[in-house]
């Protein structure tokens, strides 16, 4: 039986397992119970706490401003929607880039939290603390590719790697990643066959964002696919739904009926 069908709790080694098993990893975000619920209900694998929250949730222009504090609210409320999915905790801007110490202090913040593994983005820098996380049993996600919390670097979220020095050394950090023990890896906005090529050279999962098909999973904003975060639209992101235009559609029938004295009627009322 495949593990989308069995109704058990899913852990990090059947994410693992997933890849060997050639099963596809469905995974999307959650920053509150209630979509958590609604997700897990629905059968999502994994649900990542991302520090996207920064935008989608606060407001901010970048995932740069969230708090470890402000996680750690998301991580405990969407703890509390969660049955069957893994919930990974997204480690916010210095949260771990000060110190090793202050990595590890708070990815067990996160587990104490509620969830069940963390995600670090880049190479190179993140190996030492991954290998350390991993040794003290908190399962680690990498992330590489465009990675938003070096948005200042970059200058703007384009393409990865399409220089082919640059995509040497994503495949080389893939591969370096896997050796110190991340169980799975987040592939943002880097060519096909690049994604493709990095993910037939190691044995953990891939799961793409704007990272084409070949990933072993894929990944998006729930707030994205469903239409809800409507400010702009990347090309990778498929709508399964336009809420904003249903919410807003609903908010306006709202305010007329509250003007026109329609809403409440004698049934949504008490004698
Ligand atoms: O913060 C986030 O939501 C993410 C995903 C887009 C991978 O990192």
């Amino acid at each position: 039986m495949s593990v989308h069908e069995e109704k058990k709790k899913i852990t990090v080694p059947d994410i693992i397992q997933m890849k060997a098993l050639g099963q596809k990893i469905a995974a999307l975000t959650a920053y509150d119970a209630l979509m958590a619920r609604l997700l897990d209900e629905s059968g999502i694998d994994l649900i990542l706490v991302g520090d996207s929250a920064s935008m989608v949730v606060a407001g901010y222009e970048t995932t740069l401003p969230i708090t470890m504090e402000e996680m750690l609210y998301h991580v405990r409320s969407v703890r509390r929607g969660v049955q069957r999915a893994l919930v990974v905790a997204d480690m916010p801007f210095l949260s771990y880039q000060t110190s090793l110490e202050a990595g590890i202090r708070n990815a067990g913040l996160f587990l104490k939290a509620g969830a069940e593994a963390v995600k670090v983005e880049g190479g190179e820098p993140v190996l030492e603390l991954v290998e350390k996380l991993v040794d003290f049993g908190i399962p680690v996600m990498g992330h590489l590719g465009l990675i938003p919390q070096s948005i200042h670097k970059f200058g703007s979220y384009k393409l990865q790697g399409k220089d082919p020095a640059i995509a040497k050394k994503l495949k080389k950090e893939a591969r370096m990643l896997e050796e110190a023990g991340v169980f799975s890896l987040v592939l943002e906005k880097i060519p096909t066959s690049l994604a493709r090529d990095i993910t037939e050279s190691i044995k953990i999962p891939t799961i793409g964002i704007g990272a084409g098909p070949y990933c072993d999973g894929q990944i998006l904003v729930s707030h994205d696919m469903l239409g809800l975060f409507d400010k702009f639209k990347p090309r990778f992101v498929r709508r399964y739904a336009e809420l904003a235009q249903t919410m807003r559609q609903a908010f306006r029938n709202y305010i007329h009926d509250v003007r026109s004295g329609e809403f409440p009627s004698e049934g949504e009322s008490f004698e």
